[in-house]
């Protein structure tokens, strides 16, 4: 065979093969036998082989990459990845309707159309397919940037490397979003595997697709069987559609995996009724259903009805009942997290909820432990949904010894180090600062985190010895910990020692997002921090800005502004900064945004517009350094009238916020 004759038995076999995994991996009908499959797979293997020039990476052989990774690399989404709101009751369903009838108004339909989902139990991932073949691939992670685990995702059989363009036309880039789950069996199997080990099995079957999609080594995604759901679209540069319905018909179209049980339903009460269906069915399934997804189907309403924080108003996620069982409570404990806040906690009589053991539930606070009326010695009904920490639901006072049992009362003193409590709302705390050992356990815990400063191998036992040995009495005495120091304590053998400080060693550069988010500022989450670095562009600047200058910022509210300004204007964080750069951790300095036409102006939009898309729209504004907003507030510069403009319209003009047209705005941004 010469590299002609090898280059169209190539392209033939790889249709075969690309034709037979979409007949076994999608429509779940084989038409050969897996001999015969096998048979196509090694004759296709042998001859790239022979002509490896030949080699591509959309070929069926080239599934799984052959070399770990040392870290994962990060992908920003193009369009954010949103979540859902959610309802719990029938009632809740029936507002969300409700409400965009009366956000539509006038001309809202009689009944709204929902495409009905069910809501897989795994996690959201994203695809980028170039030219139809599959090219990077994320995780949600904090909806703006996730993880690429591009190498983990071609390792999933329904995903395909190519997609199938015979029934249509594929778009230059598109990006499909959907849910990545590991099938109940294959859940059940792995555990059992686990435990057979002496490992720690997973809790559930999320956590269990979640850890073998996050692994470093392809191989062993590649022998977890997970599967995929698509559900959505991110961008892409097609022609718009316009229903989500035929969002999806064009997905399934394109050879990806859609749910077979997606239905359009007429209006709320058929939804209600699908969601009872689906609760019914759910145990049928060998895949976790946590409730359903109702969309308005109608893209033209989704667009008018819009985002509000991080989740959009025309979704909802109508989640199914909790699973729930009976136990008894041991005694309640008293945790301190990070902000010096006293949790109650009922630990358990060990019980298996929904297939996952549960030994303690959180009570909240001392309101919902009175509202509740639980008392040490009782027995519950404790309660888990979806991945939320399992809560006590109610109490079976009838089973309460005639004697009675002693009430709970919060401590006045903090009960890992004496200090007084006090109570601000409804939350206790503790006074004693980073003087509280479980504070500062917990602050060190946080910055070392795999999303702050990321130093592997510090777990949380390490912290525990460090702090309880006075070797760390602020962050950055971490920054100071030798190997000497490290074998003069229990447990610590040479190797151990050298990679903890080695791993210590390389976290030393982190970018100003990290840095910031690692220092615990109350109110700044993953996403603020992202904002704080963009703005103050290092840290330093952010030390000194006033309450003015940080509410002057998009997105940052004055109960934001007031906790970053106490936290720099506190002596010890400001010594603690210090010490750090003294021991070498370099703080990052940003490139701020190049000042454009735009610098410090924020957009909003509303309705649609002729000459972009809205994405094209909003990085239009971004790349002359402004700000695209997604609701109505004080903050929006110019909000930009499109046609049909929605209730974003009315509430801006009653607002008297500046608003202009299209043609206006092309002048601003000078297309
Ligand atoms: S749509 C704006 N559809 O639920 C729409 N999400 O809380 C965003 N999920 O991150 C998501 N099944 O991980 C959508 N049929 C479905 C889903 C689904 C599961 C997950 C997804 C998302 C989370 C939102």
């Amino acid at each position: 065979m010469d590299e002609r004759e090898a280059r169209v038995e190539i392209d033939r076999l790889r249709k075969e093969i690309d034709y037979h995994n979409y007949c076994y991996y999608i429509l779940d009908n084989p038409v050969v036998t897996d001999a015969e499959y096998d048979r196509l797979m090694r004759r296709l293997e042998g001859i790239e082989r022979e002509f490896p020039r030949l080699v591509t990476p959309d070929s069926p052989t080239q599934r799984v990459g052959a070399s770990p990774l040392a870290a994962f690399g990060t992908i920003t989404h193009t369009v954010p990845m949103l979540s859902l709101a959610n309802a719990f009751t029938k009632e809740e369903a029936i507002e969300f309707d409700a409400r965009i009838k009366r956000l539509l108004k006038p001309d809202e339909p009689v009944d709204i159309e929902y495409a009905a989902e069910p809501k897989m139990d795994g996690l959201a991932v994203e695809l980028v397919y170039e030219n139809g073949v599959f090219t990077k691939g994320s995780t949600r992670g904090d909806g703006f940037v996730g993880e690429d685990v591009t190498q983990n995702l071609r390792t999933i059989r329904s995903i395909p490397l190519k997609l199938r363009h015979d029934s249509i036309r594929i778009p230059r880039h598109i990006e499909v979003r959907g849910e990545v789950f590991l099938p109940l069996e294959s859940f059940k199997k792995l555990n059992r595997e686990k435990e057979a080990k002496g490992e720690a099995p997973f809790a559930n079957p999320r956590n269990a697709a979640a850890g073998s999609l996050r692994q470093l080594d392809p191989r062993v995604t590649a022998s977890r069987p997970l599967d995929i759901f698509c559900y959505g679209l991110g961008a892409f540069d097609g022609p718009p559609f316009t229903t989500h319905f035929a969002t999806l018909e064009f997905i399934k179209k394109t050879g990806l995996k859609v749910n077979p049980l997606v239905r359009v339903v007429g209006g709320i009460d058929e939804a209600l009724k699908y969601h009872d269906e689906m609760e019914a069915n759910r145990e049928s399934l060998n895949y976790e259903l946590d409730g359903v997804v109702l969309k308005v189907n109608r893209l033209d309403l989704q667009d008018r009805l819009g985002v509000i924080t991080r989740s959009p108003r025309w979704a909802l996620a109508y989640k199914f009942a909790p699973k729930q069982e009976s136990t008894r409570v041991k005694e309640i404990f008293v945790g301190v997290g990070r902000t010096g806040a006293l949790t109650p906690v009922a630990f358990l009589e060990p019980v298996s909820v929904g297939g996952v053991t549960i030994e303690r539930a959180t009570l909240h606070n001392e309101d919902e432990v009175r509202r509740k009326d639980v008392r040490p010695g009782d027995f519950v009904v404790v309660q888990r949904a979806g991945d939320v920490i399992p809560e006590v639901a109610e109490v079976l006072k009838d089973r309460r010894p005639p004697e009675g049992l002693p009430e709970f009362r919060m401590p006045d003193k903090c009960p890992e180090c004496g200090s007084m409590v006090e109570r601000i709302g409804a939350i206790h705390y503790c006074t004693g600062g980073l003087l509280c050992p479980a504070q500062l356990k917990e602050s060190i815990r946080h910055f070392a985190s795999k999303r702050a400063l990321d130093i592997e191998g510090l777990g949380a036992m390490h912290v525990d010895q460090f702090v309880e040995s006075s070797l760390v009495k602020d962050v950055a005495d971490l920054f100071l910990l030798t190997k000497d120091g490290l074998l003069s304590l229990e447990r610590w053998g040479e190797k151990s020692a050298e990679n903890l400080v080695n791993a210590i060693e390389k976290s030393k550069h982190p970018t100003l997002e990290r840095l910031i988010y690692a220092l615990g500022i109350k109110q700044v989450g993953e996403h603020m921090a992202r904002v704080l670095a963009e703005k103050f562009g290092d840290i330093h600047a952010l030390a000194k800005a006033t309450k003015e200058e940080l509410e002057e910022t998009y997105e940052i509210g004055p109960e934001t502004a007031a906790s970053i300004v106490d936290f720099f204007a506190e002596k010890h964080n400001a010594d603690v900064l210090q010490k750090l750069e003294r021991a070498g951790v370099v703080f990052p300095k940003k490139e701020r945004k190049k000042a454009g036409r735009l610098e410090g102006k924020v957009f909003l939009f509303t309705g649609g517009l002729k000459s972009f898309t809205r994405d094209e729209a909003k990085d239009l504004v971004e790349a002359e350094g402004g700000e695209a907003a997604g609701s109505v507030s004080k903050k929006v510069d110019y909000v930009v009238a499109g046609v049909e403009p929605g209730s974003k319209y009315e509430k801006a003009k009653k607002m008297g916020l500046k608003i202009i047209d299209e043609e206006e705005f092309r002048g601003m941004v000078g297309k």
